[in-house]
């Protein structure tokens, strides 16, 4: 490859036409472990996990090789009134880690799809249960939970919306629970806002464990219970979007554990194949399946050619068995107090770190002029500072590193979950070293 490789026949998700044609954009060639090596052998520290993806790790040999002896034997066959060994062994195994009785999980391949399969579940669900005007949903305001057209009507991120509206009637969004130390008072936007409507229209509310977007928002304790409370008392099914929080990225299988949610169904992606392979999935509580089941309708009225594809399968099999047998969730939990420190560290250290949230291996830095005076960056001086300043001082810096500007600049740090405190202290130096930078730019 020459230096500048041609990304033009290449339309990227969601990353600036000025940034892609910058000449600057990484190609990353290799992976190993926490490590990226780009087209010309540039080592990068991995600070994201890809996209909150690769929990094991990078380069994984045997996960690649339960992949390729899967497609030797059967490359495919859909769930889909029939199905393969491999893929009943990776639903045992995903429903005996998820919690309560969700015992029920249906596969796809994205998170956009796994919400989507949710939302049309909960209406399913609702008709069997001789109540078909609850098609409504609640979510929260600064949310992501895709980007198909149902998965796009409950995110809750004006900028990814609004370009597309009108979008699906139905949806309304509340606050999240930044700001709010209360778990109770929290969720009484949720049941103010079902009230609102009318408890007859609504069928289900969605929410992240630990909200993402607005920057890794940890919900005050209680706030799951009382949204339980609140589905329950309004017959509304209560979906916990774990895209990211599942598969260990707060120090469990699942972030409901961790938040102490007792949902009706979890939606999960990324971690479950640690991105070797593209999977969704939505786990479900065995009474609602079997009402769908059991009703006129006779079936999940839904479906998907890729859902549980063999290979998919295997290479989830895979990354759960090493997840377990290399203990990595028990690494996080280890490793947890010890990120937190360095992180509060780094903000000790650095008046332009507004905010540190987050818990396990998901955290965001909130970004700013000075913490000490309480001057937030300007909107001029946060796109300079996500488009332009950080994306190159991270390149410079050898970091993938996640940049964010909704609801305001922000850093995030979700390293795969194999992380050691060797890595996290090198992960924490470099973004030291960005963030000198970077105040003297702005
Ligand atoms: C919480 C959450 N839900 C849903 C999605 C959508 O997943 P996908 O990009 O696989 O469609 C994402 C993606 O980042 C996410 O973070």
């Amino acid at each position: 490859m020459t230096n500048s490789p041609d990304l033009s026949n290449l339309l990227p998700s969601f990353t600036s036409a000025k940034y892609w044609r910058s000449g600057t954009v990484p190609v990353f060639a290799r992976g190993e472990g926490c490590y990226l090596w780009d087209h010309e052998g540039k080592k990068f520290l991995d600070t994201l996990a890809g996209l909150f993806v690769v929990q094991i790790g990078h380069g994984r040999t045997d996960i690649a090789k339960a992949m390729s002896e899967q497609a030797e034997q059967i490359a495919f066959f859909p769930s889909w009134s029939a199905t393969t060994p491999i893929t009943l062994e990776a639903a045992s195994l995903i429903t005996d880690l998820a919690p309560g009785d969700l015992d029920a999980v249906f596969f796809v391949s994205s998170g956009s799809e796994a919400n989507e399969s949710a939302i049309k579940f909960a209406r399913q669900y609702h008709q069997a249960d001789g109540r078909p005007t609850k098609t409504g949903v609640i979510s929260r305001v600064d949310s992501y939970h895709g980007t198909s057209m149902g998965a796009l009507s409950a995110t809750g991120l004006k900028p990814v919306r609004d370009p597309f509206l009108p979008l699906l009637p139905g949806f309304s969004h509340v606050p999240n629970t930044h700001g709010y130390s209360d778990g109770v008072e929290a969720a009484r936007v949720v049941e103010e806002e079902i009230l609102r409507r009318g408890p007859e229209q609504v069928g289900m509310v969605i929410a992240e464990p630990v909200q993402n977007g607005g920057g890794s928002l940890v919900p005050p304790v209680g706030y799951w219970r009382e949204l339980r409370r609140i589905c329950d008392r309004y017959d509304v099914l209560l979906v916990a979007d774990e895209v990211i929080c599942g598969f260990g990225r707060l120090g469990a299988w699942f972030g409901s554990e961790v938040v102490d949610a007792q949902p009706d169904m979890i939606t999960f992606a990324k971690g479950a194949t640690s991105g070797y392979a593209p999977i969704g999935g939505l786990l479900v509580r065995r009474p609602l399946v079997d009402r769908v089941l059991d009703s006129p309708a006779g079936s999940f009225l839904h479906g998907a050619t890729w859902g549980g594809h063999p290979v998919v399968m295997a290479a989830a099999v895979a990354n759960i068995g090493a997840m377990r047998d290399e203990k990595v969730i028990d690494n996080v939990v280890h490793h947890a107090s010890l990120f937190e420190a360095r992180l509060d560290n780094l903000a000790e250290a650095h008046d332009a770190v507004m905010d540190v949230r987050g818990t396990g291996y998901l955290y965001a830095l909130a970004l700013g002029h000075s913490r000490e005076e309480g001057r937030e960056y300007s909107e001029e001086d946060t796109k300079r500072a996500i488009y332009e300043l950080l994306p190159r001082l991270a390149l410079e810096a050898g970091l993938h590193l996640r940049v964010d500007d909704r609801g305001g600049a922000k850093i995030m740090l979700s390293p795969p979950l194999v992380a050691t405190t060797d890595d996290l202290d090198e992960m924490t130096e470099r973004v030291s070293q960005v963030l000198v930078q970077l105040a003297a730019c702005l």
